[in-house]
C-alpha cells in the first residue's frame, strides 16, 4: 500500500474536483459506466429494503432501481447532489427517502440502518478506502449486503506502469488509478462478521469489478445459501 498515494487525496481535493465535474459528469460518465450502476442495482434489489447510496453523485442510478426500494443518499459534493435532487423532484422519485451532503467516513446514521449500502466508482475517490468500508459494515444490518463498482488497479505490467505514471493527475482530477484487489480482500480478511461473496468484472475496458460483501447474522455465521466465494475475473 503506497501511504503517500493516500495522503495525497485529499478531500479538499476530491471536493473541488466533483464541484467542477458536476456540470458536465452525466455527459462524460453517464453511459461509459452505466452498465457497471445496473450491474450493482440489480444486485442490490435482490435484497431489497431500505437502500444507502453512498457517492450517489448527481443521482443517476436512482431512477433504475424498483419502487419497492427506499433510498437514501450521500455524497460529499454539494454541486452533484445539487444535481440529484433536479432529477429527484423532475421524476417524482417517491421512494427516495432522502439525499445528504455527507462523508462517506463519517455517516450519519444509526448502527443497522440499511439493508444494503452501494457505492458506484467511489471507494478509488475516499481518502482512507478501508474506514469507509468500516463505516458502511457499521451502517448495514446482519444479513445485509455491501455492493461495490470498483475500479482495480493493474498488479503487472503496461498498465501498471502506465497507471503509475497518470497517477498524479489523476488524483488532482478526484480519484486512484492505483487500486490493488488486495486491499478489498485484506478488509473482508479483517473484518469481523463480513465475507466477500463476489468479485465479477464488469464494463467497461475489463479495468471495474462489481464487489459484494455480506454481514453475517450473526457472529461467524456462514449462509448456507450461497458459496463462501464466488470470483469471476
Ligand atoms: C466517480 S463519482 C461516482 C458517482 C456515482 N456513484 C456514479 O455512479 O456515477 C464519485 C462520487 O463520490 C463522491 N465522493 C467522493 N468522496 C466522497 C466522500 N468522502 N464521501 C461521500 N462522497 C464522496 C464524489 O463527490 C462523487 O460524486
Amino acid at each position: 500500500m503506497n501511504k503517500l498515494s493516500d495522503a495525497e487525496l485529499d478531500q479538499q481535493t476530491v471536493t473541488t474536483a466533483y464541484g467542477r465535474w458536476a456540470p458536465v459528469y452525466d455527459l462524460v460518465f453517464g453511459a461509459v459506466f452505466e452498465r457497471g450502476r445496473h450491474a450493482a442495482i440489480a444486485a442490490a434489489q435482490r435484497v431489497g429494503g431500505r437502500i444507502l447510496e453512498v457517492g450517489v453523485g448527481t443521482g443517476l442510478s436512482l431512477p433504475s432501481y424498483s419502487n419497492s426500494c427506499r433510498l437514501c443518499g450521500v455524497d460529499i459534493s454539494e454541486p452533484m447532489l445539487r444535481k440529484a435532487q433536479e432529477r429527484v423532484d423532475e421524476l417524482k422519485l417517491a421512494n427516495v427517502e432522502g439525499l445528504w451532503v455527507m462523508d462517506a467516513e463519517h455517516l450519519s446514521f444509526p448502527d443497522e440502518s440499511f439493508d444494503v449500502v452501494v457505492a458506484q466508482y467511489v471507494i478509488t475517490t475516499v481518502p482512507n478506502p478501508e474506514a469507509t468500508l468500516d463505516e458502511f459494515a457499521r451502517v448495514l444490518k446482519p444479513g445485509g449486503e455491501i455492493v461495490l463498482v470498483s475500479r482495480i488497479g493493474a498488479e503487472a505490467g503496461l498498465r501498471r506502469s502506465l497507471e503509475h505514471w497518470f497517477a498524479p493527475a489523476a488524483r488532482k482530477l478526484g480519484w486512484r488509478t492505483e487500486f490493488s484487489w488486495q486491499r478489498y480482500a485484506q478488509w473482508a480478511e479483517h473484518s469481523l462478521g463480513m465475507r466477500l461473496i463476489e468479485r465479477r468484472a464488469v464494463p467497461p475496458f475489463g479495468h471495474f469489478s462489481l464487489i459484494r460483501f455480506s454481514k453475517d447474522v450473526g457472529t461467524g455465521a456462514v449462509s448456507a445459501a450461497e458459496p463462501a466465494l464466488r470470483i469471476a475475473i
